[in-house]
């Protein structure tokens, strides 16, 4: 059996909240995909420095700060299937989220360069979903923005199936603005149409991790070395 490994990022720094509801349920669906092995990952709680551009990257193939990135780079290299989450913060991704992916960004291609290595060729296959207190509130820019961010990494992205709504990920909503609703950590439980759609992403997305996996083992002698390149520790 063709085994996957999906791993489920949750941005937001509120630990076990709505949008880690979100993720828990695309990934208990992944699960249910013969020969998928999950795991959640949250970023509340971490530390992401921001990149400041130094490319000592391009150098050492590490980044100069030393602390949550390094652990979280282990875990995305080591899946072969990633469930972005975050919530609608500012029409826009949390900070520190944003932090994450500016140096991870940069650290993957800057170490291969640093090593000698050809450019990478990731080949994660990427879903996206979030939240948002309105129901416009965002939720397409924080998706473009994680798409985006997927296909910059060579990933390939799924978005699950149109008609439950699932245009280019899962969006979700709290149902408004209301103090209860705003603290509130599990409302999302309430928006029915938010939780099929992770669910239905999840899904998709462990089956397209199966089948990009088996794809790439079956026409290795075909294809070149960037394709089945391995993170190496600096
Ligand atoms: C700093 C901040 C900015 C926010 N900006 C938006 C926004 O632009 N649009 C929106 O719909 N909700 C916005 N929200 C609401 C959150 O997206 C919403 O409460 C979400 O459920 C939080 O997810 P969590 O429970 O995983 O922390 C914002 C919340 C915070 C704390």
């Amino acid at each position: 059996m063709q085994k996957v490994k999906i791993l489920g990022i949750v941005g937001s720094p509120r630990k076990n909240g709505n949008t880690a509801k979100l993720v828990k349920r695309a990934l208990q669906a992944a699960a249910g995909i013969p020969g998928s092995e999950t795991e959640l990952y949250e970023m509340a709680g971490k530390e992401f420095h921001h990149c400041t551009g130094c490319f000592r990257c391009l150098e050492t193939g590490d980044c100069r700060f030393k602390d949550d990135l390094q652990d979280f780079m282990r875990r995305y290299m080591g899946s072969d299937g990633i469930i972005w989450g975050a919530p609608v913060y500012h029409m826009a991704v949390p900070g520190s989220m944003k932090c994450a992916i500016d140096r991870m960004g940069n650290m993957s291609l800057c170490r291969s360069i640093a090593q000698g290595q050809e450019l990478p060729r990731f080949n994660k296959v990427c879903g996206v979903l979030t939240i948002g207190a309105t129901r416009y509130g965002g939720q397409d820019m924080v998706m473009s923005f994680l798409v985006n961010s997927a296909l910059l990494m060579n990933g390939v992205v799924v978005s699950g199936d149109t008609w439950l709504g699932n245009y280019i990920g899962a969006a979700a909503y709290t149902g408004g603005c209301a103090p209860e609703q705003l603290r509130s950590k599990k409302v999302v439980l309430q928006d029915t149409e938010g939780m099929d759609c992770a669910e239905n992403l999840g899904k998709r997305v462990a089956e397209m991790a199966k089948i990009v996996k088996a794809g790439l083992a079956a026409v290795k002698d075909e294809l070149p070395s960037e394709y089945f390149y391995t993170w190496k520790e600096v």
